[in-house]
């Protein structure tokens, strides 16, 4: 009898274990310990056994019968889990208290790190962000910023043409002229963006690299408040006070116009490789808005003077973060990313 209890026992539970739904389950649990299941007989017969064997019998019946129910309510609420899951559409089996999959994290380029600090110094004094499009024309990228065709300054820059005569803007410029167009004066704008240039590609040089732009027009601007805020610029985006020096620089659209070098920041002005042993480090193309480009724009160069600036967005990043090789940049490698995460 022993024997018997026990080995109902083991097959029962290996029954229970595999049963795939709630009927099946439900049918065993009657089979067993229902009104006529198999362990409930042994029990109804156990008034037959004698003395001792009826104790043990019935010590291990009752056993069972415990061990049983705990199973099969176990198994119950698994398979209603399970069924929960499926009316859910998900997959069976699916344990939904497991942790997940870690998603990768990406991290935020150099360029725009570099963007969005001297958007924010910039939004400070009162400059909106401008935008325009990648796909300019002849007169917003040229024209109208006093480079008329045939203008040898046309092939300091060069051009990739479209077929149907538009053109990749060669620098952010042609967004002063759009803003001028929109808003006119006085002006105080910022526009960075894409440009594109047909150049030979090397660790220095890239076709296609960021400008961020800005323009100030109002009544009596003058090379001072250039200077002022270029300094500004610098010193906030590079966290000290930096030196500067302005040299004559030639752009049509800007007269006088400057290059503005950047003491060098690695050795200090003692001159290093960074700076070609020259202590200085040419950084910031500007100077004050020629009177024709105001013209052009329907502003009046007799009442309102300006400065505008076209900051190398890409060379900046590649100085603040001591990146020697500006092709990083465009090549979408996630490891050189990863380095800048900030999360
Ligand atoms: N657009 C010029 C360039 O890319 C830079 C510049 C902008 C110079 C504004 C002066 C003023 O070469």
């Amino acid at each position: 009898m022993l024997d018997r209890i026990k080995a109902l026992g083991e097959g029962a539970i290996n029954e229970i274990r595999a049963s795939e739904s709630r009927q099946d389950l439900e049918k065993l649990r009657v089979g067993l310990l229902g009104k006529k299941g198999e362990l409930t007989e042994i029990l109804k017969g156990l008034k037959e056994l004698d003395g001792q064997m009826r104790k043990e019998v019935g010590r291990e019946a009752n056993l069972l019968k415990g061990k049983l129910t705990r199973i099969i309510s176990q198994k119950a609420e698994e398979l209603g889990q399970k069924e929960v899951g499926k009316s859910l559409g998900m997959d069976t089996g699916f344990d939904f208290s497991l942790p997940g999959t870690e998603l990768p994290v990406g991290a935020l380029s150099p360029i725009t790190i570099v963007q969005r600090e001297i958007e924010k110094i910039f939004t400070g004094m009162g400059f909106s962000i401008v935008d325009g499009p990648e796909v300019e024309d002849d007169f917003h990228n040229f024209e109208a910023l006093n480079i008329p065709e045939h203008h040898p300054a046309r092939d300091m820059q060069d051009t990739y043409w479209l077929e149907n005569g538009q053109l990749l803007r060669t620098h952010t410029s042609p967004c002063q002229v759009r803003a001028m167009f929109k808003y006119g004066a006085p002006l105080k704008i910022i526009a960075p963006g894409r440009c594109f240039r047909n150049e030979n590609v090397d660790a220095s040089h890239e076709n296609t690299f960021f400008q961020l732009e800005g323009m100030m027009i109002d009544k009596n601007i003058s090379i001072a408040n250039l200077i002022y805020v270029m300094k500004l610029l610098l010193s906030e985006v590079f966290k000290r006070a930096v030196k500067i020096r302005l040299r004559p620089g030639y752009f049509p659209f800007v007269e006088p116009g400057f290059e503005l070098d950047l003491n060098c920041l690695i050795c200090n002005g003692a001159g290093c490789s960074t700076c070609k042993r020259s202590g200085w480090i040419e950084l910031l193309p500007c100077g004050m808005v020629h009177p024709n480009v105001l013209e052009y724009a329907n502003i009046d160069p007799e009442v309102y003077t300006g400065f505008a600036f076209g900051l190398g967005l890409t060379r900046l990043a590649m100085m603040k973060y001591g990146i020697r090789d500006i092709r990083v940049l465009n090549s979408g490698d996630l490891r050189s990313l990863k380095q800048f995460a900030t999360v």
